[in-house]
């Protein structure tokens, strides 16, 4: 377990991690103006970030390596068992492995052997239910590289990136360059740099999300001149989107959106594009065995939490992480289709959307606004008991306007001098509620 805001995410070898951003159905790939950019932070934060970003707002990020076999405690198994000695990690060693059996020797039992890409692809579409079908299946089950390759074409309309750790604990380049005080750059130069630029040429990724940088400079990382070619040269110039991981002190200050800490939440609505990173298991990113029914985030909550990120402006990236074998386990299917469920009734004050000028309703936190041109949707999170919605911020007119989505006909309103605008909830039996958590009340001709 670790204190919220720590750095969570793995470093190490033979980390191809992909994250994909579930793309709106009305959102269109347009091209940014040309002009080039230099290898500063000014000028590369003025590039503006691409429409779809924003417009995505949910994202499924995969935590997939050699610590998903042994699939114990947390993808950051290796630094927990040898670099820093944690003695249960040790003493799971010792119970279950032979001795003298090294981190490497995980690597022949990373199998994939039952990664059916076109499987996934249709999870994470079913997860962005608004989206159109999936289309059709071809059967293929390869593993490694050509297996991602396979994901990635089957990923169709959904924009996917690429996680990638600048550090490596254990590289010998790396710990050369830390005994030289980062003042050498021979890991960057011969590891880091290279990787890369052939990630992206391989792969044209729509996002890059970079980590690993805490230890350094972002002129030790190179950062800046790969970020200049990145959105200058690289084949992916127009549309790709990177976070803000780039170097010590970047994080919240330089890069594309910000993700600032693991699972942050602001308090207000930021100025700058930001994205909460989460994962369904509460204490790893990925896959463990010894993962309790406890630690699973409730659906309510994931709900909840998406609905917060998008109202202050966020997109919200769900983790989950598979098994060596390639196997997302039930209950992470079952938490990624209860969102697509949901996003299917309620996507369309989710996508696209922009936040209102109320953010959530001041004396209660379960009333959450977000807007896309004349429309005001209200989420709230708890079902009034007597059955009437009281909302202080929206001002009415004239020509008012009040829907729920996902049921039909117009809602009966008032407004109170005292409490401002009072909404009658549709009285339905259990089965025709729209949804099992949070309601999106729809208002059009108000202020
Ligand atoms: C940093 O990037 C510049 C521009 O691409 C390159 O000339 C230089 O060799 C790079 N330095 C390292 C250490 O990779
Ligand atoms: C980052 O910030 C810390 C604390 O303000 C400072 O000590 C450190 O020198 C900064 N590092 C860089 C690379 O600017
Ligand atoms: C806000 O507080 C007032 C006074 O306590 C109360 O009458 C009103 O119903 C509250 N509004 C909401 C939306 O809960």
């Amino acid at each position: 377990m670790r204190a919220p805001g720590m750095r969570s995410r793995p470093a190490g070898p033979a980390l191809l991690l992909l994250l994909l951003f579930l793309e709106a159905a009305e959102s269109v790939r347009r091209a940014q103006p040309r002009r080039r950019y230099t290898p500063d932070w000014p000028s590369l934060d003025s590039r503006p970030l691409p429409a779809w970003f924003d417009e995505a707002k949910f994202g499924v990020f995969i935590h997939w390596g050699v610590f998903s076999v042994p699939a114990w405690g947390s993808e950051w198994f290796w630094w927990h068992w040898q670099g820093e000695g944690r003695p249960q990690y040790q003493r799971f060693m010792r119970d279950n492995y032979p001795p003298g059996f090294s981190y490497a020797d995980f690597g022949p039992q990373f199998t994939a052997r039952f990664f059916h890409p076109e499987e996934w692809a249709d999870l994470f579409q079913a997860a962005a239910a608004p989206l159109p079908g999936s289309g059709g299946k071809q059967e293929v089950g390869l593993g490694g590289q050509l297996g991602l390759a396979v994901l990635f074409f089957c990923l169709r309309n959904i924009r996917y990136g690429l996680y990638h750790s600048l550090l490596e604990w254990f590289h010998p380049l790396y710990l050369l360059d830390k005994k030289n005080g980062f003042k050498t750059q021979h890991f960057v130069s011969a590891k880091t740099m290279p990787e890369l630029y052939d990630l992206v040429n391989s792969y044209k990724p729509d996002l890059i999300w970079s980590d690993g940088e805490w230890e350094c400079p972002d002129t030790y990382w190179n950062s800046t001149n790969f970020l200049s070619w990145l959105y200058n040269d690289s084949p992916v110039k127009d549309e790709v989107v990177v976070n803000d991981r780039w170097g010590q002190n970047c994080s919240c200050h330089h890069g594309g959106y910000y993700n600032c800490e693991d699972k942050f939440k602001p308090q207000s609505l930021p100025d700058h594009k930001w994205e909460m990173c989460t994962s369904i298991d509460k204490f790893s990113w990925g896959y463990r065995r010894d993962m309790a029914m406890s630690d699973v985030t409730e659906e309510s909550e994931i709900i909840s939490e998406l609905v917060q990120t998008v109202s202050l402006g966020g997109n919200y990236l769900l983790n989950i992480g598979p098994t060596k074998d390639g196997l997302i386990v039930p209950i992470f299917q079952e938490r990624l289709l209860a969102v697509g469920k949901w996003l299917s009734i309620n996507g369309e004050a989710i996508y696209a959307s922009k936040p209102w000028r109320v953010q959530w309703e001041k004396n209660t936190t379960s009333v959450w606004y977000t807007s896309k041109g004349s429309a005001v949707y209200a989420i709230f999170l708890h079902w009034p008991e007597n059955g009437v919605l009281n909302l202080e911020s929206p001002i009415t007119t004239s020509t008012t306007k009040i829907t729920m989505l996902g049921i039909q006909g117009d809602l009966k309103w008032s407004t109170d001098p005292d409490k401002g605008l009072l909404i009658s909830l549709p009285q339905l039996p259990p089965s025709a509620v729209p949804a099992e958590f949070a309601w999106t009340i729809k208002l059009t001709g108000v202020k």
